[in-house]
């Protein structure tokens, strides 16, 4: 399969880069910091079938280039990842920085929307779509503020966009991956003991099984 991974330098999308790549699939990944995504190649000995490069899915023209850099590595998609995200500030709506709120809506909404866009026209009928959301994006989580509200705009978002592809047979899912060992879980709960959390690996091993098993349903929870 050729696989589109959004956000592959670390936590869950590294965990499922190298999962996607161990079975023998092609896999495209991104991040901002072009030196991780460097470390992860040499990390898994060069693989021919991992090609990465830098973009902020949060840019427009960098989404861009992202998407069309894939497609002319790997040819249609199979599969598409929406991983990328920040958490931003755990703060009330009262308090919450305006910058804060429009970056994190600018990277988990816009930046969700700009790769699914720009990767529609290259995506193979009865492929799959799968955005992370989140259990704050279910149900109110007062002080998540625009990491809440992302992730609610994910689901929403997920939904649509599922009944516009099924003319293709293209599934899409929300997928709320749990509490995971990640750098975003650490930051949101800085108390937290992180071996007490299952590890970014456990959540690769259920979106392969998601990926093969295609649920007739969108939103999608693993704990
Ligand atoms: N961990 C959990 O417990 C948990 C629970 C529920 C939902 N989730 C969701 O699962 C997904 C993965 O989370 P995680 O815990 O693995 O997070 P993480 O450890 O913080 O990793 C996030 C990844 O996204 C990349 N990224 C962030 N902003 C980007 C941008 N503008 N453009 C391109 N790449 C960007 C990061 O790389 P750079 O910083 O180098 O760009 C990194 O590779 C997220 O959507 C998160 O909301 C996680």
């Amino acid at each position: 399969m050729n696989v589109v991974i959004t956000g592959g330098s670390r936590g869950i999308g590294k965990a499922t880069v190298i999962r996607f790549i161990k079975e023998g699939h092609q896999v495209c990944t991104c991040s901002r910091n072009e030196e991780a995504l460097k470390f992860l190649w040499e990390e898994l000995g060069k693989p021919e079938n991992l090609f990465i490069k830098a973009c902020d899915v949060s840019e427009r023209q960098s989404a861009k280039e992202f998407v069309k850099f894939c497609a002319k590595l790997m040819g249609k998609f199979d599969v598409l990842i929406n991983n990328a995200s920040v958490l931003g500030l755990r703060e009330s709506i009262e308090h919450y920085p305006e910058d804060v709120w429009e970056e994190v809506i600018r990277v988990n909404i816009n930046g969700v929307f700009y790769i699914t866009k720009y990767a529609i026209p290259f995506m193979k009928d009865g492929g799959i779509i799968i955005n992370l959301s989140s259990g704050a994006g279910k149900r109110p989580a007062p002080y998540w503020g625009a990491y809440a509200v992302s992730k609610f705009g994910i689901e929403g978002f997920s939904l649509l966009l599922a009944e516009e592809l099924k003319s293709r047979n293209i599934k899409v899912y929300a997928f709320n991956p749990g509490a995971t060992r990640t750098q975003m879980r650490a930051l949101a709960y800085p108390q937290e003991d992180p071996s007490t959390l299952k590890p970014p690996e456990k959540v690769a091993d259920f979106l392969i099984k998601l990926v093969n098993l295609r649920p007739n349903l969108v939103s999608i929870d693993f704990y």
